[in-house]
């Protein structure tokens, strides 16, 4: 019984802030980050746009095309959470209109939980093969201002049905998985930003990429010829390439951008989307590869600080092209509004009120669903 990923919806705010006005604004060369982070924009939310937002304009797509129907649970995945008990899935449920037989929980594990969540799901799909799970990752990727890690922020959400006889990728069984307890990246829940190691975050990224691999290999037999493609978690996508550099030692500028460059378009204009950055990768891959890539099997490295590791694998199923939603991701991100300096600073320092208080907020440019405002310290969320 193949199952896996049957269909894949991408969504990021309509704002963004272009990577050389960042560095204009802070005195460093613009190729620092184009060049040397491998990133040109990053995806900012306006203050009625929250992870439930992005998640709900994610799923969006698949709701119109009565993907959800027979959907039996919702896992979401975050790292950015709104609530310390009720989980950020109730209110997509409620937006969506999904069944209420339904299971709906929040996972977290840093930007790892997404896949955690795929591999549950193909648990309950097994069970119940007429059944149908979504998978909603959303994050908002934030840190101090003015810090190494203020040019890898970004926002942005996937939401993904997991089924029996998926039309994209069909997951194999075999992963390789790695933990340890480490500080490379967190947030305490007294912070709005995260707090970085940065250069180590990105050796202990390595450390467990080459563990979960050799772990994979012992368990598929598998080598890197077995693979056409690889996705890997992108913070930034040279972090993506360098990763892949050091699995496939002497690779060739050509090669690598054969087996990751396509993966890698979206995450370059969207920023660091934390849980949900692997699986934009993995649409930016089908959207834009000029290879029709079916039956083909791809290689996939999902990475949360702190941290886990796994490295896992999919063939790309015949006819896939006929099921994504690449044009609308296409428009999406071709059609986002320019921030100057001065108003991602003045997004960046309103943040969500915390006083306790009713508020209504302004209404900014966001897909069907926005957050519009607080009440009796209720977030209140309502179709745009
Ligand atoms: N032209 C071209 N390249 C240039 C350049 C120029 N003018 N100026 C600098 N560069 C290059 C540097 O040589 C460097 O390249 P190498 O790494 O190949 O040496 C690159 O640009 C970056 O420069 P720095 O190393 O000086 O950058 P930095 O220290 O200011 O910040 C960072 C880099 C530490 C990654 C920082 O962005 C950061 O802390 N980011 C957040 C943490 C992160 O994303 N970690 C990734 C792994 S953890 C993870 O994946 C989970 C997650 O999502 C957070």
């Amino acid at each position: 019984m193949k199952i896996g990923i049957d269909r894949i919806s991408f969504y990021t705010s309509q704002y963004f802030l272009d990577l050389k006005v960042l560095a204009e604004a802070r005195g460093v060369e613009p190729d620092k980050f184009y060049v040397g982070i491998g990133q040109e924009k990053m995806g900012i939310p306006p203050p009625d746009e929250d992870i439930v937002t992005l998640a709900a304009n994610a799923a969006s797509p698949l709701k119109e095309q009565g993907e959800l129907d027979n959907v039996e649970a919702l896992l979401f995945a975050t790292e950015s959470g709104i609530d310390q008990s009720k989980a950020a899935g109730l209110f997509v449920h409620a937006l969506l209109g999904l069944p209420s037989r339904c299971r709906v929980v929040e996972l977290k594990q840093a930007c790892y939980s997404a896949t955690a969540a795929l591999r549950f799901a193909m648990g309950l799909v097994a069970m119940k093969p007429t059944s149908k799970v979504l998978i909603i990752a959303s994050d908002v990727a934030r840190y101090a201002l003015g810090s190494p890690g203020e040019s890898t922020q970004g926002c942005g959400a996937v939401a993904f049905t997991v089924s029996v006889d998926p039309r994209l990728l069909a997951i194999d069984p075999e992963a390789g998985f790695y933990a340890e307890d480490v500080m490379d990246f967190w947030r305490p829940n007294y912070l709005s930003e995260a707090l970085v190691d940065g250069k180590y975050s990105t050796l202990v990224y390595i450390k467990a990429l080459k563990a979960a691999w050799d772990f994979y290999v012992e368990e598929s037999g598998r080598s890197l010829g077995d693979f056409k493609r690889f996705c890997y978690h992108i913070p930034f996508t040279r972090m993506a390439e360098k990763a892949h550099q050091k699995l496939d030692k002497g690779i060739s500028p050509e090669a690598l951008e054969e087996v990751l460059g396509e993966s890698l378009l979206y995450s370059r204009n969207a920023g660091n989307c934390y849980s949900a950055s692997l699986y934009v990768g993995l649409c930016s891959l089908l959207d834009n590869s000029v290879d029709d890539l079916s039956g083909h099997r791809i290689g996939l490295y999902s990475y949360g600080s702190g941290c886990v590791g796994e490295f896992f694998s999919g063939v790309v199923q015949p006819g896939y092209r006929s099921s994504r939603f690449d044009q609308a991701h296409q428009q999406l991100l071709a059609k986002r509004t320019e921030l100057t300096f001065q108003q991602y600073e003045d997004i960046y320092h309103y943040g969500i009120p915390t006083d306790g208080g009713d508020h209504v907020f302004s209404q900014y440019r966001t897909g069907p669903f926005r957050f519009s405002g607080i009440q009796q310290h209720k977030r209140i969320y309502a179709p745009r």
